[in-house]
């Protein structure tokens, strides 16, 4: 039955864009063109507020002016030549009127020389001095006003120029009040600027990871199937979760197109799986038919042959051979029928397997049937049980032993030992052959997986040893690994102190 996703992998924050996901990046783009939007908006509002701030001055320094210059040539009206005082007036008093305030600024050039003065805060009159007067002066541009700093305490001011006459009238007043209005509505705006760029990026962000919900649940669902071995047995692949009424129609069918895959899939490996099964069934049923008449091949031709003094030489070599050849077959069909229970997942009987005891009697029949080798264990002291089949690890031991006596030249030392590790106990059966060859050591484990130019063809081997040997001790839930140079060839098996249940 496919099982169903439940969780996504929590998003990290990853420092380089390129590695971003997705909400992060849409997260991103939108608040970035949220600050330029409103930086834009702020920067265009804010210009035209001060032009207008400023166009609203430049109308109060006209009537100023205008006022002022009415003082100074009475005769003259607005853009009508005058009659003019020629000389010096009192500045102090033409300025004292409407559109003067405090920090106002007044200069008036005419034949009788250059004189100016500002309002102080208390609307006393104070002169300006010549350098204030020059920095006001200095450089004057082609239109009518200016902005300009007199300097010595004064900050930045708005002036306008009048000529009528020999008369000059320069009349200013302070831009800082324009400047304070544009720089706290700036501080506003920035504000709002950020309050909302948090806000909808708060908001994008939630709405973004609510709507890709269902895909990252695909997507751990399909990291969970990477993860999953595919390769062999009964698969059972997980399907994602069904997204809610509300998800969008393209996350609906990409999840639900995910699932078709997968159930797809699933079909695949059940069909594959069946069909494995079936061959497994009939290796195991072809073998185990096999058996019989193997054993009265084998029986006969023994029988024949015991009666060799009526024979010609020739048929008595017949049936050694037969007899031979039924014993060789007789072994692989065994070999057969054991990896095929085993690959059918035939439940191990597991019980307590005394270790030291299995190597011991194992190394002796080694012994027996290997008199040129030299035999030779490394116990622990004391006991090491494990849980585990104690007919099949002896199998593995036979196995390996029966490498090391047969792939090897008379004369071999073949050594045993056993460890302890924390969890795992560890086998090596080495030897000091002359090794297997590099290129053949990746495929050692496979079955019918034999290096023709050793001794194995000789001895008529089957190639079938080390894949049983492999399959038992995954079967225990434990590992087998090999290293192998000229002199000293290992196989190292490690198997846990308690097998769970059979795999
Ligand atoms: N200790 C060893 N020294 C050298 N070669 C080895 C050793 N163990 C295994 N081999 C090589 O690995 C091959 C595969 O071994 P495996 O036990 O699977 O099959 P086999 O011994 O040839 O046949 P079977 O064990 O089925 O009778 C052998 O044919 C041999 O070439
Ligand atoms: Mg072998």
């Amino acid at each position: 039955m496919p099982r169903t996703a439940r969780n996504g992998s929590a998003p990290r924050f990853e420092p380089r864009p390129s590695q971003w996901s997705l909400r992060t990046r849409i997260v991103a783009v939108l608040a970035f063109t949220v600050i330029v939007l409103s930086g834009t908006i702020a920067a265009i509002g804010l210009t035209s507020l001060r032009s207008s701030l400023v166009d609203q001055l430049d109308s109060e320094l006209h009537m100023l002016s205008s006022r002022v210059m009415f003082a100074v040539e009475p005769g003259s009206g607005p853009g009508e030549p005058g009659q003019s005082t020629g000389g010096s007036v009192d500045l102090g008093q033409i300025f004292d009127g409407p559109g003067a305030s405090a920090g106002s600024i007044l200069i008036l050039a005419n034949s009788a020389g250059v004189s100016g003065i500002t309002l102080d805060s208390a609307f006393s009159v104070q002169s300006l001095s010549v350098e204030q007067l020059t920095a006001i002066l200095s450089d004057w541009p082609d239109s009518a006003s200016r902005d300009a700093t007199p300097g010595d305490g004064l900050g930045g001011y708005r002036f306008l120029l009048e000529q009528r006459g020999d008369s000059t009238v320069v009349v200013g007043v302070p831009l800082a009040p324009v400047e304070q209005t544009i720089s706290s509505l700036g501080v506003t705006m920035a504000i709002v600027a950020i309050l909302g760029c948090l806000g909808l990026g708060s908001l994008a962000a939630w709405y973004i990871r609510h709507e890709l919900r269902p895909l990252e649940r695909v997507a751990a669902t399909a990291e969970s199937i990477a993860r999953t071995p595919l390769e062999r047995g009964a698969v059972d692949l997980e399907r994602a979760d069904a997204p809610g009424e509300g998800a969008a129609t393209e996350v609906r069918r990409l999840v639900s197109g995910f699932n078709a895959m997968i159930d797809q899939v699933a079909q695949a490996f059940g069909a594959r799986n069946a069909s494995e099964e079936k061959v497994r069934r009939f290796v195991a049923d072809a073998s185990h038919e096999l058996r019989t008449p193997l054993a009265s091949i084998r029986g006969y031709s023994e029988l024949t042959r015991r009666m060799s003094d009526d024979l010609p030489p020739d048929a008595v070599y017949a049936l050694g051979r037969i007899e031979s050849e039924s014993v060789r077959m007789t072994s692989l069909v065994e070999d057969l029928l054991l990896l095929a229970r085993i690959d059918e997942g035939q439940e191990l009987e597991l019980r307590p397997v005394a270790l030291g005891e299995l190597i011991a009697d194992v190394v002796n029949d080694a012994a027996a049937a290997g008199p040129e080798h030299e035999w030779s264990a490394d116990l622990p002291d004391g006991t090491v049980t494990i849980s585990g089949d104690p007919g099949r690890l002896q199998q593995v031991l036979v196995n390996l032993l029966a490498n090391a006596r047969v792939h090897t030249p008379a004369g071999t030392r073949v050594t045993i030992s056993l460890q302890e590790l924390p969890d795992t106990v560890r086998i090596i059966v080495a030897d000091t052959g002359p090794g297997i060859p590099e290129a053949f050591l990746p495929r050692l484990f496979e079955r019918f997986t034999r290096d023709d130019s050793s001794r194995a063809r000789a001895t008529g081997s089957t190639g079938l040893g080390l894949a049983i040997v492999h399959a038992i001790v995954h079967a225990h839930h434990g590992t087998v690994g090999v290293r192998s140079a000229p002199g000293d060839t290992r196989f190292s098996v490690e198997l846990p102190r308690s097998s769970p249940t059979p795999s």
